[in-house]
């Protein structure tokens, strides 16, 4: 009996070791962790149930049978994360590059299934040479199917992906269809196809880092939602975000014990905004000071700074926040920020977190650049998705709406539960001299007149009077509230009902 339970542990042992000491120093060298210090550095400690761990591949091709790793270099099962449960795989680089077979693949699926089934986010760890050459099509079978788990799970459990080494070819469209990726900084890449095809076929010279690299990605293409320093980095900030996150569909986001007075007044927001209109301020001062505790966790810092996007807790609970950023490009709605935003707004939807919108926003980007590249299609995408969102909406417009932008924005219009305006609002067409020099076009050569019509039209639009008195806006609000106006907006949305019409589903402009 003694020696069976001893084989069990020689086994076990094996396995752990992945593909050896040698390979796993030089993954340290590289300053990368193993496949299972990154489980255990993610889930609670002592909780990770691995499964799986003495699957093999069965290919026979190219003396294959000869190398049969337990495990076949993906890491499996479910633990928790401060107390709530996650289902994780981790790649494992040291066992054949942690590149997917046919087993591998079928390992991964197992959790998702299972996650679907309980009810519980899938995380994926993501450290691969892509499909396993030797298996052929059997490996982009495998793929095949983890992708169709994605498609089936998405907007049902969280996804997150988190990008800790190579991931090229079509391997990459797996996390591109998860809910939020993360990378780590000169260690992780991503891209559909290589430096060395990028140069056969486009004759570009480019490194891996610049054509794929974390900064590549949260800055320019926007593919990755954030960048950490290192692998522990990514991970802490992993299980922060799991947190503010519901564990799936129908349950509601966790709420966290708080130490904030929800009452708490703000008299330094009674001057946030400037006296002259074409003067920034910082929009996150506003979201810091509503947050309890100040604390915000932001999605895509780096991409369209324009726009803010990412979660707060009011009253210990999550909120995700939309919020125009006048320091960047004066808060102007564009391409990026529209599909930036859009996309948050739908993940929010999706998950049962209400969204509070905060507006200063001048209108959307003129320009041949804008439109030659879809900013129609692009700006309707935020349009379509608060018009489609049923969470609890509530909207708070600190200084400019103007046009489209206005509506776009949760307003009142695309059924915003409560929109709340500060003094300082503008809500109007267009700005005052821009609406002056069209509707007064005749007068343009005299100043005193274009000065005097400015005057009028500030008057009687550069305030949010106009739109309180059709309703548009529910109050006008002193500032220094905010927090608590818009806290007790929250709370009285708990249990808030809406329904869309029946359809198989909707067709956002893509
Ligand atoms: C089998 C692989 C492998 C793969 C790496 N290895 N990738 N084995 N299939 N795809 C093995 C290597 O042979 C090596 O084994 C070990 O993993 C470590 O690899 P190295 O090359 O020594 O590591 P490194 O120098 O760090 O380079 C990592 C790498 C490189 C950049 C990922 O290995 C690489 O280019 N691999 C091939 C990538 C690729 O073309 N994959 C297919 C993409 S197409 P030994 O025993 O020698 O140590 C794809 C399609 C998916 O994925 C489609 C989905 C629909």
């Amino acid at each position: 009996m003694k020696d069976i339970l001893q084989e069990l542990e020689t086994r076990r042992d094996a396995a752990r070791l992945g593909g050896g000491q040698n390979r796993i120093d030089a993954q340290h060298g590289r300053g990368k962790l193993t496949a299972r210090e990154r489980v255990e550095l993610l889930l609670d400690e002592g909780s990770f149930e691995e499964y799986d761990m003495f699957v093999t591949h069965r290919c026979t091709d190219f003396g294959m049978e000869n190398n049969r790793p337990a495990g076949d270099g993906v890491v499996t099962g479910w633990g928790t994360i401060n107390g709530r449960m996650v289902y994780v795989f981790s790649q494992d680089f040291t066992v054949l590059g942690g590149s997917v077979s046919a087993t591998h693949a079928m390992k991964i699926c197992k959790i998702m299934d299972m996650a679907m089934q309980n009810g519980a986010p899938v995380i994926g760890i993501n450290d691969s040479g892509g499909a396993r050459i030797q298996e052929g099509v059997d490996s982009l079978a495998g793929y095949g199917e983890v992708f169709q788990r994605n498609i089936m799970a998405s907007g049902v459990v969280p996804q997150i992906s988190v990008i800790m080494g190579p991931c090229a070819g079509g391997a990459v469209y797996s996390p591109a269809m998860t809910d939020f990726i993360f990378m780590v900084k000169d260690s992780s890449y991503m891209f559909v196809t290589g430096p060395d095809v990028v140069k056969t076929v486009t004759n570009e010279q480019v490194t891996a880092e610049e054509l794929g690299g974390a900064s590549t990605h949260t800055r320019k293409s926007s593919v990755a939602d954030g960048a950490f320093e290192n692998d522990v980095e990514a991970l802490a900030e992993v299980r922060r975000l799991v947190d503010y996150l519901p564990l799936n569909n129908r349950q509601a986001a966790p709420t966290r014990p708080f130490f904030d007075d929800v009452d708490r007044v703000e008299s330094s927001l009674d001057t946030l905004v400037p006296e002259n209109p074409n003067t920034p301020y910082d929009m996150k001062e506003l979201i810091l000071k509503i947050a309890d505790e100040a604390d915000f966790y932001e999605i895509q810092e780096d991409f369209a700074k324009n726009i803010i996007t990412g979660f707060i807790r009011l009253e210990g609970q999550t909120v995700g926040v939309v919020a125009n950023q006048p320091m960047v490009l004066a808060g102007v709605l564009d391409i990026d920020s529209a599909r930036k935003a859009a996309r948050f707004v739908r993940f929010c939807d999706c998950f049962g977190i209400p969204i509070l919108t905060l507006v200063d926003v001048p209108g959307f980007l003129p320009g041949t650049s804008q439109e030659y590249n879809g900013v129609i299609k692009h700006g309707a995408k935020l349009l379509f998705a608060y018009g489609e969102a049923t969470v609890p909406k509530v909207t708070v417009i600190t200084r400019k709406s103007y046009g489209g932008a206005y509506v776009v924005m949760a307003s009142k219009h695309l059924r915003a539960d409560v929109n709340y305006a500060w003094p300082t609002s503008e809500i109007a067409v267009m700005g005052a001299k821009g609406a002056t020099e069209i509707i007064h076009r005749a007068d343009l050569g005299d100043a005193d007149k274009i000065a005097a019509h400015t005057a009028e039209y500030e008057d009687r639009f550069a305030n949010p009077f106009v739109a309180a008195e059709r309703g548009f806006i529910d109050e006008v609000i002193q500032p220094r509230s905010t927090r608590k106006r818009v806290a007790r907006a929250f709370a009285a949305l708990r249990s808030k009902q809406q329904e869309m019409p029946w359809k198989k589903h909707d067709n956002i402009p893509l």
